[in-house]
Protein backbone atom coordinates (compact mmCIF):
# COMPACT_ATOMS: atom_id res chain seq x y z
CA UNK A 1 0.00 0.00 0.00
CA UNK A 2 1.91 3.24 -1.08
CA UNK A 3 -0.14 6.36 -0.25
CA UNK A 4 0.41 10.44 -0.14
CA UNK A 5 -1.96 12.40 2.84
CA UNK A 6 -2.60 15.83 2.05
CA UNK A 7 -4.62 18.19 4.13
CA UNK A 8 -4.61 21.37 5.60
CA UNK A 9 -1.93 21.69 8.59
CA UNK A 10 -3.83 19.97 11.79
CA UNK A 11 -5.95 18.59 9.82
CA UNK A 12 -5.22 15.28 11.22
CA UNK A 13 -2.40 13.94 8.83
CA UNK A 14 0.07 12.89 11.37
CA UNK A 15 -2.60 11.32 14.14
CA UNK A 16 -3.99 9.24 11.02
CA UNK A 17 -0.55 8.08 9.02
CA UNK A 18 0.65 6.94 12.63
CA UNK A 19 -2.39 4.96 12.95
CA UNK A 20 -2.44 3.32 9.35
CA UNK A 21 0.93 3.13 8.97
CA UNK A 22 0.69 0.49 12.40
CA UNK A 23 -2.45 -1.42 11.22
CA UNK A 24 -1.06 -2.04 7.51
CA UNK A 25 3.05 -2.82 8.66
CA UNK A 26 3.99 -0.08 6.19
CA UNK A 27 6.10 2.73 6.98
CA UNK A 28 5.21 5.95 7.70
CA UNK A 29 7.27 9.22 6.55
CA UNK A 30 6.82 12.74 7.36
CA UNK A 31 8.50 15.26 6.09
CA UNK A 32 7.98 17.93 9.22
CA UNK A 33 9.28 15.20 11.44
CA UNK A 34 12.35 15.07 9.27
CA UNK A 35 12.77 18.61 8.93
CA UNK A 36 12.50 19.58 13.03
CA UNK A 37 14.98 16.27 13.48
CA UNK A 38 17.10 17.98 11.45
CA UNK A 39 16.98 21.47 13.19
CA UNK A 40 16.68 19.57 16.84
CA UNK A 41 20.37 18.26 15.63
CA UNK A 42 21.65 21.43 14.11
CA UNK A 43 22.36 19.89 10.89
CA UNK A 44 22.92 22.00 7.60
CA UNK A 45 19.47 20.88 6.63
CA UNK A 46 18.02 22.03 9.84
CA UNK A 47 20.11 25.52 9.67
CA UNK A 48 18.82 26.27 5.77
CA UNK A 49 15.44 25.03 6.97
CA UNK A 50 14.15 26.61 10.20
CA UNK A 51 13.10 30.33 9.41
CA UNK A 52 11.03 28.78 7.42
CA UNK A 53 9.59 26.90 9.96
CA UNK A 54 9.47 29.24 11.91
CA UNK A 55 7.41 31.69 9.67
CA UNK A 56 4.77 28.57 8.63
CA UNK A 57 6.15 29.04 4.89
CA UNK A 58 7.45 26.01 2.75
CA UNK A 59 11.04 25.25 2.78
CA UNK A 60 12.24 25.20 -0.76
CA UNK A 61 11.29 21.99 -2.58
CA UNK A 62 15.46 21.49 -3.45
CA UNK A 63 15.90 20.58 -0.16
CA UNK A 64 13.14 18.25 0.72
CA UNK A 65 13.03 16.59 -2.60
CA UNK A 66 16.71 14.85 -1.85
CA UNK A 67 15.52 13.95 1.76
CA UNK A 68 12.40 11.80 -0.21
CA UNK A 69 15.11 10.63 -2.96
CA UNK A 70 17.16 8.97 -0.44
CA UNK A 71 14.83 7.11 1.70
CA UNK A 72 13.83 5.83 -2.03
CA UNK A 73 17.15 4.93 -2.91
CA UNK A 74 17.73 3.31 0.20
CA UNK A 75 14.71 1.01 -0.21
CA UNK A 76 13.15 2.43 2.73
CA UNK A 77 9.31 2.46 1.22
CA UNK A 78 9.83 -0.65 -0.56
CA UNK A 79 6.95 -2.57 1.39
CA UNK A 80 4.65 0.16 1.41
CA UNK A 81 4.53 3.41 2.82
CA UNK A 82 1.92 6.88 3.64
CA UNK A 83 3.98 10.01 3.03
CA UNK A 84 2.58 13.01 5.49
CA UNK A 85 3.70 16.26 4.32
CA UNK A 86 5.53 15.65 0.85
CA UNK A 87 4.45 16.61 -1.46
CA UNK A 88 3.74 19.86 -0.79
CA UNK A 89 3.93 21.80 -3.95
CA UNK A 90 3.17 21.24 -7.54
CA UNK A 91 7.07 20.60 -8.77
CA UNK A 92 7.71 17.87 -5.51
CA UNK A 93 4.25 16.01 -6.90
CA UNK A 94 5.87 15.75 -10.32
CA UNK A 95 9.41 15.01 -8.72
CA UNK A 96 7.98 12.07 -6.99
CA UNK A 97 6.34 10.44 -9.34
CA UNK A 98 9.46 10.68 -11.61
CA UNK A 99 11.13 8.77 -8.30
CA UNK A 100 8.51 6.36 -8.26
CA UNK A 101 8.35 5.39 -11.51
CA UNK A 102 12.31 4.90 -12.02
CA UNK A 103 11.90 2.75 -9.09
CA UNK A 104 8.68 0.90 -10.81
CA UNK A 105 6.65 1.80 -7.52
CA UNK A 106 2.94 2.73 -8.74
CA UNK A 107 1.45 5.29 -5.71
CA UNK A 108 -2.44 3.94 -4.91
CA UNK A 109 -4.00 6.89 -3.50
CA UNK A 110 -3.82 10.24 -2.14
CA UNK A 111 -5.90 10.81 1.05
CA UNK A 112 -7.34 14.16 1.48
CA UNK A 113 -8.42 14.74 5.17
CA UNK A 114 -11.13 18.32 4.77
CA UNK A 115 -11.24 20.48 7.85
CA UNK A 116 -12.34 24.17 8.15
CA UNK A 117 -10.05 27.04 8.88
CA UNK A 118 -11.70 27.43 12.15
CA UNK A 119 -11.35 23.75 13.48
CA UNK A 120 -7.69 24.17 12.53
CA UNK A 121 -7.11 27.23 14.12
CA UNK A 122 -8.51 25.42 17.31
CA UNK A 123 -6.65 22.40 17.56
CA UNK A 124 -3.19 23.74 16.84
CA UNK A 125 -3.80 26.10 19.26
CA UNK A 126 -4.72 23.20 21.86
CA UNK A 127 -1.69 20.96 20.36
CA UNK A 128 0.73 19.57 22.75
CA UNK A 129 2.86 16.83 22.48
CA UNK A 130 5.64 14.48 24.33
CA UNK A 131 9.05 15.58 23.37
CA UNK A 132 9.97 12.15 24.45
CA UNK A 133 7.52 9.27 22.69
CA UNK A 134 6.09 12.34 20.04
CA UNK A 135 2.59 11.15 21.16
CA UNK A 136 0.44 14.10 20.45
CA UNK A 137 -2.60 15.65 23.25
CA UNK A 138 -5.44 18.15 22.27
CA UNK A 139 -6.82 20.50 24.63
CA UNK A 140 -10.24 19.84 25.12
CA UNK A 141 -10.50 16.81 23.12
CA UNK A 142 -7.77 14.70 24.57
CA UNK A 143 -5.80 15.64 27.32
CA UNK A 144 -3.48 13.67 29.31
CA UNK A 145 -4.76 12.05 32.58
CA UNK A 146 -2.04 13.79 34.54
CA UNK A 147 -2.07 17.88 33.53
CA UNK A 148 1.22 18.55 31.70
CA UNK A 149 2.69 15.37 31.34
CA UNK A 150 2.78 12.43 28.91
CA UNK A 151 0.69 9.79 29.76
CA UNK A 152 3.46 7.10 28.36
CA UNK A 153 6.48 8.32 29.72
CA UNK A 154 5.67 11.24 32.44
CA UNK A 155 7.81 13.69 30.40
CA UNK A 156 6.81 17.27 29.96
CA UNK A 157 4.59 17.99 27.20
CA UNK A 158 5.73 20.83 25.04
CA UNK A 159 4.31 23.05 21.93
CA UNK A 160 5.36 23.13 18.49
CA UNK A 161 6.44 27.34 17.95
CA UNK A 162 4.78 27.32 14.64
CA UNK A 163 1.47 26.33 16.24
CA UNK A 164 1.28 29.91 17.28
CA UNK A 165 -2.06 31.85 15.96
CA UNK A 166 -0.41 34.16 13.57
CA UNK A 167 1.87 31.10 12.31
CA UNK A 168 -1.25 28.82 11.87
CA UNK A 169 -2.64 31.54 9.78
CA UNK A 170 0.10 32.07 7.50
CA UNK A 171 0.57 28.14 7.22
CA UNK A 172 -3.44 28.21 6.63
CA UNK A 173 -2.44 30.65 3.28
CA UNK A 174 0.27 29.05 2.41
CA UNK A 175 -1.76 25.66 2.01
CA UNK A 176 -4.21 27.22 -0.16
CA UNK A 177 -1.75 28.75 -2.43
CA UNK A 178 1.06 26.06 -2.81
CA UNK A 179 -0.43 22.86 -2.08
CA UNK A 180 -4.18 22.68 -2.85
CA UNK A 181 -3.60 22.96 -5.76
CA UNK A 182 -1.69 19.22 -5.67
CA UNK A 183 -5.40 18.29 -5.08
CA UNK A 184 -6.14 18.82 -8.89
CA UNK A 185 -2.98 16.86 -9.38
CA UNK A 186 -4.55 13.62 -8.14
CA UNK A 187 -7.75 14.35 -9.43
CA UNK A 188 -6.80 13.97 -12.63
CA UNK A 189 -4.64 10.77 -11.90
CA UNK A 190 -7.79 9.73 -10.50
CA UNK A 191 -6.18 8.67 -7.37
CA UNK A 192 -7.88 11.75 -5.02
CA UNK A 193 -10.00 10.07 -2.30
CA UNK A 194 -11.66 12.61 0.33
CA UNK A 195 -12.35 12.07 3.43
CA UNK A 196 -14.42 14.16 6.37
CA UNK A 197 -11.57 15.16 9.19
CA UNK A 198 -14.14 16.72 11.15
CA UNK A 199 -15.27 13.32 12.91
CA UNK A 200 -13.97 11.74 15.92
CA UNK A 201 -10.07 10.22 15.35
CA UNK A 202 -11.75 6.52 15.16
CA UNK A 203 -13.91 7.77 12.41
CA UNK A 204 -12.13 9.48 10.41
CA UNK A 205 -9.85 6.50 10.88
CA UNK A 206 -12.83 4.32 9.56
CA UNK A 207 -13.49 6.00 6.75
CA UNK A 208 -10.04 6.20 5.43
CA UNK A 209 -10.02 2.47 5.84
CA UNK A 210 -12.66 2.84 3.82
CA UNK A 211 -11.32 4.77 0.94
CA UNK A 212 -7.74 2.72 0.86
CA UNK A 213 -9.56 -1.01 1.23
P1 LIG B 1 4.29 19.49 9.07
O1 LIG B 1 4.86 18.94 10.28
O2 LIG B 1 4.02 18.59 7.91
O3 LIG B 1 2.99 20.30 9.50
P2 LIG B 1 1.54 20.43 8.86
O4 LIG B 1 1.25 19.85 7.54
O5 LIG B 1 1.30 21.89 8.96
O6 LIG B 1 0.71 19.50 9.69
P3 LIG B 1 0.65 19.31 11.23
O7 LIG B 1 1.72 18.37 11.64
O8 LIG B 1 0.55 20.61 11.95
O9 LIG B 1 -0.80 18.67 11.34
P4 LIG B 1 -1.38 17.24 10.96
O10 LIG B 1 -2.26 17.35 9.76
O11 LIG B 1 -0.30 16.20 10.95
O12 LIG B 1 -2.34 17.05 12.20
P5 LIG B 1 -2.11 16.26 13.57
O13 LIG B 1 -2.39 14.82 13.37
O14 LIG B 1 -0.82 16.64 14.21
O15 LIG B 1 5.22 20.68 8.49
C1 LIG B 1 5.75 21.68 9.33
C2 LIG B 1 6.61 22.62 8.50
O16 LIG B 1 7.70 21.89 7.89
C3 LIG B 1 5.90 23.30 7.31
O17 LIG B 1 5.20 24.47 7.71
C4 LIG B 1 7.09 23.60 6.39
O18 LIG B 1 7.80 24.72 6.83
C5 LIG B 1 7.98 22.38 6.57
N1 LIG B 1 7.70 21.29 5.61
C6 LIG B 1 7.29 20.02 5.89
N2 LIG B 1 7.15 19.30 4.77
C7 LIG B 1 7.50 20.13 3.74
C8 LIG B 1 7.52 19.96 2.33
N3 LIG B 1 7.16 18.80 1.74
N4 LIG B 1 7.92 21.02 1.59
C9 LIG B 1 8.28 22.20 2.14
N5 LIG B 1 8.26 22.43 3.48
C10 LIG B 1 7.87 21.40 4.27
O19 LIG B 1 -3.33 16.88 14.42
C11 LIG B 1 -3.34 18.23 14.81
C12 LIG B 1 -4.00 18.36 16.19
O20 LIG B 1 -5.38 18.01 16.07
C13 LIG B 1 -3.41 17.41 17.25
O21 LIG B 1 -3.41 18.05 18.49
C14 LIG B 1 -4.37 16.21 17.24
O22 LIG B 1 -4.42 15.56 18.50
C15 LIG B 1 -5.70 16.88 16.90
N6 LIG B 1 -6.58 16.03 16.13
C16 LIG B 1 -6.23 15.15 15.14
N7 LIG B 1 -7.34 14.57 14.63
C17 LIG B 1 -8.40 15.09 15.30
C18 LIG B 1 -9.81 14.90 15.20
N8 LIG B 1 -10.36 14.05 14.32
N9 LIG B 1 -10.61 15.63 16.04
C19 LIG B 1 -10.07 16.49 16.94
N10 LIG B 1 -8.74 16.72 17.08
C20 LIG B 1 -7.92 16.03 16.25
Amino acid sequence: MNLVFLGPPGSGKGTQAVRLAKNKGIVHLSTGDLLREAVKNGTELGKKADGYMKAGDLVPDSLIVGLIEDKIAAGDLKSGFILDGFPRTVPQAESLNEMLQKNEITLEKAVLIAVSDNEIVQRLSGRWFCPTCQVTYNYPANVPKNEGVCDHDGAKLVRRPDDEEKVVRNRLEVYKKQTQPIEDFYRNESILAEVKGEQTPDNVFKSILEVVG
